[in-house]
Order: structure tokens, then C-alpha cells, then sequence
């Protein structure tokens, strides 16, 4: 799979793609995720990449002449045909059925907004879909960007340690509810210990356990999942 994300600023991002899961993806998943910086397609001497909105308001408008070019030259850079996603808070919200619609694409470009947005005509020059992470305004796609990259990279093969271990996380679990609370060592802490179901060894009863858990969270935390959430007696 190859993610491309267009943006002005590529150094939000750069620290981030090499430190851990995201560098894990690259290193030994085979994915393969490349920064598109937009000053080089700016215009003139000083490489312009936004303006002033015409009909006037505030803020800055990165130009379309400026990042059509930019998207059109990330196509061009993989065989594959790309998807384009528009980072946009008016778009689709983010949710992990998107993500996992979206891992299954060989070629992404998303491209990371700023100032007061974008030309609309880029995005209906070269279509494709907006997606929102949320009901808030950032200043900048490039947060979002990395949000598209870390939840799609993970559902990558080979991406986290243990084979499937995304599979059990909360909205998977083919239930779409919340997982359970979770231990590790030591087995008490200060006054606290770990459920000792979860340290005898009965793997049915762990997993009913488990399960009932994940129902009880869902029902109190997230009632609106309950209708995605298969809960039964037994939980
Ligand atoms: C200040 S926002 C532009 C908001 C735009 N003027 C509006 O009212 O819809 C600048 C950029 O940040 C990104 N952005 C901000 N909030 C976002 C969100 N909730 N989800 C995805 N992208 C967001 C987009 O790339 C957007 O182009």
C-alpha cells in the first residue's frame, strides 16, 4: 500500500512516520508513506501557495493551482489508481468501518488543508471524498492526516506485534462495542489486584468474562453502539 499526504507542512508529520507503529508499517509491513510538500509547486520566485478568498473574510485560501498540480503529480507516482481523501470537517466522520474500507486501497493521497481551507475548485477538479475526525475545527489537515495514516497503517498485516491483535480492539471484535479493561503485571499493585479469573488459566471462562465486560462497558460508556454490539444472555 502506498499513503501519500499532500501538505504545506511536511515537518508536522516527518517526526511521527519514523517512531514506532508507523515506522514498523514502512519497515516490515511493506507500506509506503511519502510526504508531498506543496511549497514546490508554489507560485513565482516566492513559491505562493495561498490567498486572499475572493468575496472577502478572513483567512487564507490555499490555491488550486497549487494543489491540483501537487495531487496530480502524487498520482502519477504510484501504478496504481489513487483514492483521493480530502481532510475537511465537513466531511464523512471517521469511523473504524472507513478505516478498514480504506486499508483496503493500494494507492491513498490525503491532503491536509490549512489557513481558512481550500479552493473548492481542487477538489472538484480532481473529486474524491472529505472525511472529518470530528465534530471541532483544527487549524490544519495535518493532524487529521496522521490520524487517516495511523488507523489505516495498523490494520496492515504484520503492522502490530501479535497477528490479529487489532481484531479484539474496541469498534472490531466483530461486535463493534467496546473492549474490556485490561492487566498486565504485577499481579497487585498497591491494594489492587488483577480479576483472578484472568489468572486461572480457564480460557472459556476468561473469554465469557471478557465478553461480559465488553457488554457491561458498552452499555454504560457508548448505549448508541448497543444496536452494532451483538450482546446475548450469555454476556
Ligand atoms: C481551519 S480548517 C478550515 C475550515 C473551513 N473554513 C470550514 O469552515 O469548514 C483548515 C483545514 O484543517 C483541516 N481540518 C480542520 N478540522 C478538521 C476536522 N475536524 N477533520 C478533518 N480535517 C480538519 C482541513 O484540512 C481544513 O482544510
Amino acid at each position: 500500500m502506498v499513503i501519500q499526504v499532500v501538505t504545506l507542512f511536511p515537518e508536522i508529520l516527518a517526526p511521527m512516520l519514523t517512531t514506532s507503529m508507523l515506522r514498523r508499517a514502512q519497515t516490515v509491513a511493506g507500506v509506503e508513506i511519502r510526504l508531498v510538500p506543496l511549497r514546490p509547486f508554489g507560485i513565482g520566485i516566492h513559491h505562493q501557495t495561498d490567498d486572499y478568498p475572493f468575496g472577502g473574510g478572513p483567512g487564507m485560501l490555499l490555491r488550486a493551482d497549487v494543489v491540483v498540480p501537487a495531487v496530480e503529480w502524487a498520482m502519477m507516482h504510484h501504478k496504481a489508481v489513487a483514492r483521493v481523501i480530502w481532510t475537511s470537517p465537513q466531511g464523512k466522520p471517521l469511523d473504524q468501518a472507513l478505516c478498514r474500507t480504506l486499508a483496503q486501497e493500494d494507492h491513498l493521497i490525503i491532503i491536509a488543508g490549512h489557513y481558512e481551507g481550500i479552493d473548492e475548485r481542487a477538489l472538484e477538479i480532481l473529486g474524491g471524498s472529505e472525511v472529518s475526525i470530528g465534530d471541532y475545527v483544527l487549524t490544519g489537515g495535518e493532524l487529521p492526516a496522521l490520524v487517516l495514516v495511523d488507523a489505516i497503517t495498523r490494520l496492515q498485516t504484520g503492522v502490530l506485534g501479535a497477528q490479529g491483535g487489532a481484531l479484539t480492539d474496541t469498534f472490531e471484535d466483530g461486535s463493534g462495542g467496546l473492549e474490556g479493561p485490561q492487566y498486565t503485571r504485577p499481579e497487585q499493585y498497591r491494594q489492587w489486584r488483577v480479576p483472578p479469573i484472568l489468572l486461572s488459566g480457564n480460557h472459556q471462562a476468561i473469554q465469557a468474562w471478557q465478553r461480559a465486560m465488553s457488554a457491561e462497558r458498552t452499555t454504560t460508556r457508548r448505549p448508541d453502539l448497543l444496536d452494532a454490539k451483538r450482546i446475548d444472555d450469555a454476556d
